[in-house]
């Protein structure tokens, strides 16, 4: 409505009525319509302002939540792991102090081992998996590194020593190059590079406009598979001994998958890995797998002992071997 070419159209069919009455003179209306025309601009910017106002709120709701977020306790006396062993030790949790969403899990992870999760959707599988980076602190026991309860291990030391790649993959509002090195701020270029190549990434980025000078979200639009292989390539560069990873559950393409398995097989080379698996070839593979069920262990061992057993797994294993057959998404069996 506040469109120049709006008002002048109705400033100019009302005036006309006016002169034809012969209540206004025809030289009369040329101010009506200059100033009408001319005041719609500022009108409009008053709009926007107002819009721009309202996100304003919006964001600062969010950055007060987030300060306000409790910070995890730094530890005052803090000692350095002995080894890279993991040791979750009667583990209980809960998000919000009266529904248990973890109990009593005990769990070992060998150093250079894979430790495959499994169980119906809402087990407690990602939460488990969230704790070892210390998304979030035990509530009963413990999970040490080391030997060392995590909570007595600085920040900076814990991930050096564990990194994690997760399903839904968060990158930053900043160059692509950057979004790599978060891990490791002094990074030089030929190694981001480097990382880049090996996680599958490195020709996607050189495609961009910018390549790795980019900013996500701007000139670097990723798909999922995508996203998931920059933060491949950021876990790459940390170095990490310790690799919690929450596999995805199904990708738009096959070739993406491809890409993503490939670069994933890069990562777990030689480290200890805890993760989260939707697929066969992982979980049939893993060194041990973990049947959790509403935040209880229910079974435990390997791939062949676990299907003999004929237990909640062999069950599990069965309904995504059919689907797998079928072509079926496999979304919602395991997972
Ligand atoms: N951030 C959260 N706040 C509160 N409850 C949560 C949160 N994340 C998960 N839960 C609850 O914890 C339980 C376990 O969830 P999750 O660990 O995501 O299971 P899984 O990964 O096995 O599907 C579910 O009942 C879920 O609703
Ligand atoms: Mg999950």
């Amino acid at each position: 409505m506040l469109s120049p070419v709006t008002v002048l159209v109705v400033v100019l069919a009302a005036g006309s009525g006016f002169v034809v009455t012969g209540a206004l003179s025809a030289v009369d209306l040329v101010p009506f319509a200059v100033v009408g025309v001319a005041l719609t601009l500022p009108l409009l910017t008053l709009g926007h302002a107002e819009d721009e106002v309202r996100a304003g709120r919006r964001s600062m709701a969010r950055i007060r939540e987030l300060l306000a977020a409790e910070e995890l306790p730094v530890p005052a006396r803090p000692r350095r792991p002995d080894g890279d062993r993991v040791e979750f030790d009667r583990v209980g949790f809960s998000y919000d102090g009266e529904t248990p969403v973890l109990h009593d899990v005990d769990l070992v992870l060998e150093p250079g081992t894979v430790t495959a999760l499994v169980g119906p959707s809402g087990a407690g599988k990602s939460t488990l998996a969230a704790l070892l980076p210390r998304f979030a602190d035990v509530d009963a026991g413990a999970i040490r590194i080391g030997g060392v309860d995590v909570r007595e291990i600085v920040p900076a030391e814990l991930y050096r020593r564990v990194s994690f790649v997760l399903q839904d993959v968060r990158l930053l509002r900043d160059t692509v190059a950057d979004n790599i090195r978060l891990g490791r701020p002094d990074a030089g270029p030929a190694e981001v590079e480097r990382v880049a190549r090996a996680a599958h990434i490195h020709d996607r980025i050189m495609a961009l406009p910018r390549g790795y000078d980019s900013v996500v979200g701007e000139d670097a639009l990723f798909s999922g598979g995508e996203a998931q292989r920059v933060s491949v390539a950021r876990a790459l560069l940390a170095d990490a001994r310790l690799v919690v990873l929450d596999e995805a559950a199904s990708y738009a393409d096959p070739e993406s998958e491809a890409q993503v398995q490939a670069a994933l097989s890069r990562l777990c080379a030689g480290r200890t890995l805890l993760v989260i698996a939707h697929r066969l070839p992982t979980v049939a593979g893993a060194d041990q797998i973990v049947v959790l069920d509403r935040g209880r262990v229910v079974e435990r061992g390997r791939h062949d002992d676990l299907l003999a057993a004929g237990g909640t797994y062999a069950r599990l294993w069965r309904a995504q071997h059919a689907t797998d057959l079928a072509g079926a998404d496999l979304k919602g069996t395991v997972g």
